[in-house]
């Protein structure tokens, strides 16, 4: 065996993670929703929402039966929401063509869809106890690191070579460990790892500078306006387009680019009376930055609140328990606090811009 995954292993054992939900059981779908929750997203994040799931849909035949709406609706504030989709996807696909059996094989994994080279290496260890590399953000910021070698096919080549012939769940685990708790991105606590002695961006002082930073453009800025329309304790959202960016989720209506009083009352049907800006809320993606610009509008006393397809009244107490995107719900969240359950300003609405 290898010295870098024999220290490894040594290590995980006395400083790792252990007792997280997914660990408690070999069980493959369990295994499978956990990595594909943890794909961009913190283990603190992750464990409740894990959780939520498993109660909610206990095997794959349960997913598999359920709506797409429900599905989202649990996901809703976990982000990336292509994950959600194709998490349903595949476990109709498992239900469907595999008799509800997941593939045993990590070759076999990676046809699933969401579930990528590294993601379905992490499956095999974890639900089949079998040998498979894996090599995500972490994995490459500690190789990288660690040996030197950058660059996708290096970086599987060498992930590969050092995958142990035993113990390979808690190789695996103890490169997802140090990564995330020892040999992080900024300022890495290399006095408690386990393979510094022969760390190659330790010795030639490179920490900084290993692994390279991906190029990345400026994040552009992209701005909406998000029409808050309120009606006794009521507050009216959408449900976004099937495809495109939240897809089936509910958010606030977004005006055009013509006066938002128009808008309400002729894509709306409602009447409404001074629009007051909010704070902007702001929410990093992958490729942009959303600056989203709140306009409190409150329908004009004796108003219909209109109904039509895709649009909902929801209680401001409840709201951001709906299918919200977490930018939506932050929103929902601070006017429920600082407006009250009834939507009436506790105190002056100037003070609250
Ligand atoms: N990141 C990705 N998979 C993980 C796992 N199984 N445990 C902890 N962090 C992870």
């Amino acid at each position: 065996m290898h010295d870098f995954a024999r220290r490894l292993i040594a290590w995980q054992r006395r400083h790792g993670r252990h007792g997280l939900p997914w660990q408690e059981r070999r069980d493959p779908y369990r295994v499978w929703l956990a990595e594909v929750m943890l794909q961009q997203t913190q283990v603190a994040t992750v464990i409740p929402y894990y959780r939520r799931f498993v109660a909610r849909f206990p095997d794959v035949a349960a997913l598999a039966r359920a709506p797409l709406a429900e599905v989202l609706r649990l996901w809703s504030g976990l982000g990336y929401y292509a994950r959600a989709r194709h998490l349903h996807a595949a476990a109709r696909t498992i239900v469907r063509e595999h008799g509800g059996r997941f593939p045993d094989t990590a070759e076999a994994l990676a046809g699933l869809p969401g579930v990528g080279r590294s993601t379905a290496g992490a499956i095999a260890v974890f639900a089949f106890g079998q040998r498979a590399a894996i090599l995500d953000g972490n994995v490459r910021r500690v190789l990288a690191r660690s040996f030197g070698v950058q660059g996708e096919r290096a970086q599987w080549r060498l992930a590969e070579s050092l995958v142990p012939a035993r113990d390979v769940e808690t190789y695996t685990q103890a490169l997802m460990d140090l990564g995330a708790t020892v040999c992080t991105r900024a300022r890495p606590a290399c006095e408690r790892c386990p393979v510094a002695a022969r760390c190659v961006a330790r010795r030639e002082s490179r920490i900084a500078e290993l692994p390279a930073p991906r190029a990345r453009a400026r994040r552009p800025v992209r701005r909406a306006r998000w029409l808050v329309l309120l009606d006794r304790g009521r507050v009216l959202l959408e449900r976004r387009p099937a495809r495109g960016l939240w897809g089936g989720l509910w958010a606030f209506p977004e005006p055009d680019s013509g006066p938002p009083a128009r808008f309400c009352r002729d894509r709306l049907g409602c009447t409404v009376g001074r629009i007051e800006r909010l704070a902007p809320i702001e929410h990093d993606f992958t490729h942009f930055r959303l600056r989203a610009q709140p306009l409190l509008c409150r329908l004009e006393s004796g108003a219909r609140a209109p109904r039509a397809r895709g649009r909902r009244w929801f209680a401001l107490a409840g709201a951001a328990q709906a299918a919200v995107p977490a930018p939506v719900k932050k929103l929902l969240l601070r006017l429920r606090d600082e407006l009250g359950e009834r939507g009436e300003p506790r105190r002056a609405v100037a003070q609250f811009q």
